[in-house]
């Protein structure tokens, strides 16, 4: 058994996360993990928000209000789409925690008291319209690189390159368009040429990984590594730990690279298991450490990563970066910001995660950039619905009407079932090295010799004519059932998981697949359709636009008397209905002393309508009436909101409808 540590990179905590994202690093890295768990696999999987930074204090400023309430924000609905898009990270964290800041900053001395950070008073792009220093995002220029007219002072998009704000051809404040002046400043440089030499070999020796991922790194290497600022003069973000330095912070991307070891770090802090186990899995020469990024992440992962690690010592050094390409939609860059993209919420505020899952697995940009349009998603789900579904539904329905919902006595068709085991060796093969593509087509394809030994079969033919053949059938398909609940469950893990409750079966093994699992006599579960199809013009229902970021704005006072206006009032719950088509919305008719008054509260993700059935509440009675969904809600439900969930307010057991909260 090896060990495996496994990374997705650091979102930004700047807005909300899209299908892109989902697609480039989050879901191969979920199906690698699933995979290995199965394979009983010694495997941590962290991961967490990246926090700091100008795209921080760009979508700050953008929103009106501080950087931390943006980062506050955004972390709990990233975090909240991965949860629901069943990414299982073991631990997923914030750069803001101080136990990542203080580790960053004595990464930052050591590096400093080795000898690989030296001070330089150099010169800053400051704009005179805007009054201020113009680090990474705020300028915008062409790229000194590929010619790009995009690029920003910290990176290129089209090309991947780092750049500098002085290196960019004709640049320009991103916020006024002005043309900036130069200042005198004094940051500190990381000498990224003490490396070129080790990075060199060290690269070398990758010979197993991507292509696309060595190229990036040979024509960094090539270029010649060269001294980059790893600090910035910003007002958020880790602190400098330099009394000389008051006032300016650490590069983002400098201290980034290490929240993966600081997530990994609070992962056993908050287990209540021994804080020294981090070790194991970055600093065990037997450990392997996977990292699942975007292609544009490559440079950090692969040259600055490995520079840092190898200083201090002691860490072990990527195992390997399966960086991805981009996922475009129809042609064009995902972008939530210019309104190209998905978000993961939305998607899932409409649909299941698991169709999202195989459409992206099946068309990942492993190799190149892969395009994302609703007629693809459309065709793969009824792919799944029509194969898979299909499949584990005919043979379950057949098993529940002709076999009283039990696995008959029959030895297995061989033929088929060795075909199973040859399968799941092949997937495995093919995730162990990162193919996740091919394993999902070699999946699909299994569940289709299923489909089509069904149909050659007969079973509703050979059920009178020849019941034994009938009976090898039947138990040979709801074996095959099971062996695809093993082996599509890295893949789409809510209808693996459902369908192993349909054939009455516990966790599985990857080993299980193949083997006869389910054996004579054993008693199935209630069959379900797994998958619904879609007709054309499904996706009109996403087509609306998101819903605008809600705009906080700094606290507000209230006078005493504005506040005495609202009529706060104790309410009994009578009754809770579902809304047609409300997603997350239940009609509650509240009993509040005067009057039961109907309330429309988004309450379904947190309550079922028996935990709120008769419970005590308080209410907002003088709302001006809202139609919700075609409902009209007249008032409001008291509750918490925060990352631990949502938790409605309780007034005490002895209060009475009617009574008044103040
Ligand atoms: O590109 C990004 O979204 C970065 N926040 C990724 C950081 S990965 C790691 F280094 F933290
Ligand atoms: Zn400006």
């Amino acid at each position: 058994m090896s060990r495996y540590m496994v990374t997705s990179a650091l979102p930004y905590a700047n807005g909300p996360k899209h299908l892109g994202h989902l697609a480039g690093a989050y879901l191969p890295a979920d199906i690698y993990v699933r995979y290995m768990r199965m394979r009983e696999q010694d495997i941590l999987f962290c991961s967490g928000t990246d926090e700091h930074g100008v795209p921080i204090t760009i979508a700050a400023e953008k929103m009106g209000i501080t950087p931390l309430e943006v980062v506050d924000k955004y972390h709990a609905i990233i975090a909240d789409d991965f949860k629901r898009f069943g990414i299982s990270f073991d631990n997923f964290s914030r750069t803001t925690r101080p136990e990542h800041i203080k580790f960053a900053q004595s990464v930052f001395l050591e590096l400093l008291e080795k000898g690989h950070i030296v001070p330089r008073d150099m010169k800053q792009l400051y704009c005179p319209e805007c009054k201020r220093y113009l680090p990474d995002r705020y300028i915008n220029g062409t790229c000194p690189k590929c010619g790009s007219e995009d690029a920003r002072g910290d990176q290129c998009e089209s090309c991947g390159t780092w750049t500098e704000p002085f290196e960019l051809i004709e640049p320009r404040c991103g916020i006024c368009g002005a043309i900036p002046e130069t200042r005198d400043t004094r940051h500190w440089f990381l000498l990224l040429d003490h490396f070129q030499k080790w990075l060199e070999g060290w690269l070398g020796a990758q010979s197993n990984w991507k292509t696309n991922v060595l190229k990036y790194c040979y024509s960094w290497l090539g270029d010649g590594l060269r001294e980059r600022a790893i600090t910035r003069d910003l007002a958020w973000g880790v602190p400098v730990p330099l009394e000389e330095a008051k006032g300016k912070v650490l590069y983002v991307w400098f201290e980034a690279v290490l929240g993966y070891i600081s997530s990994t770090k609070e992962y056993f802090r908050k287990a209540g298991r021994d804080p020294e186990e981090w070790k194991k899995y970055w600093q065990d020469p037997d450990a392997r450490l996977v990292q699942f990024i975007g292609k544009d992440n490559i440079v950090f992962h692969c040259i600055i990563e490995p520079s840092l690690l190898h200083v201090l010592g002691d860490f072990i050094l990527p195992w390997n970066v399966p960086a991805n390409e981009y996922l475009n939609i129809s042609g064009q860059k995902f972008s939530t910001s210019r309104g190209t993209g998905i978000s993961m919420g939305h998607y899932l505020d409409h649909f299941d995660p698991d169709p999202m899952r195989y459409a992206l697995s099946v068309n990942a940009p492993e190799n190149r950039d892969s395009d994302f349009s609703w007629t693809e998603y459309q065709s793969r789900n009824n792919e799944l619905a029509d194969v898979l579904g299909n499949f584990i539904n005919r043979t379950l329905k057949f098993t529940a009407s002709k076999f009283d919902n039990r696995v008959p006595a029959a030895e297995l068709d061989m033929t088929l079932f060795n075909k199973t085991g040859e399968a799941a060796e092949e997937i495995a093969e093919l995730m162990e090295s990162f193919k996740f593509k091919k394993a999902i087509g070699v999946a699909m394809e299994l569940a289709r010799e299923g489909n089509r030994y069904f149909d050659n079969a007969k079973p509703w033919k050979s059920l009178k004519a020849d019941p034994d053949q009938c009976a090898i059938t039947v138990a040979t398909c709801l074996n095959l059932c099971a062996s695809l609940a093993v082996i599509f469950e890295p893949f789409i893990p809510f209808s693996a998981k459902k369908t192993r409750k349909m054939l009455g079966l516990e966790d599985l093994k990857w080993s299980d697949a193949g083997t006869a699992l389910l054996k004579y006599g054993h008693k199935l579960g209630t069959a379900e359709i797994l998958f619904k199809k879609l007709e054309d013009g499904f996706e009109k229902i996403m087509n609306k636009p998101e819903e605008p970021v809600e705009v906080e704005r700094e606290e507000t006072q209230v006078d005493f008397e504005d506040f005495m206006k609202i009529e706060f009032k104790v309410g009994r719950i009578l009754t809770v209905e579902d809304i047609k088509k409300a997603k997350k919305l239940y009609k509650i008719e509240v009993d509040t002393g005067d009057k039961v008054r109907t309330v429309v509260a988004g309450m379904k993700k947190y309550y079922t309508k028996d935990e709120l059935q008769g419970r005590l509440v308080a209410v907002v009675c003088n709302l001006k009436p809202a139609k919700l969904c075609g409902v009209v809600s007249h008032g409001m439900l008291m509750a918490s909101d925060g990352e631990s969930g949502v938790f409605l307010l309780e007034p005490g057991s002895n209060a009475k409808p009617g009574d008044t909260i103040r």
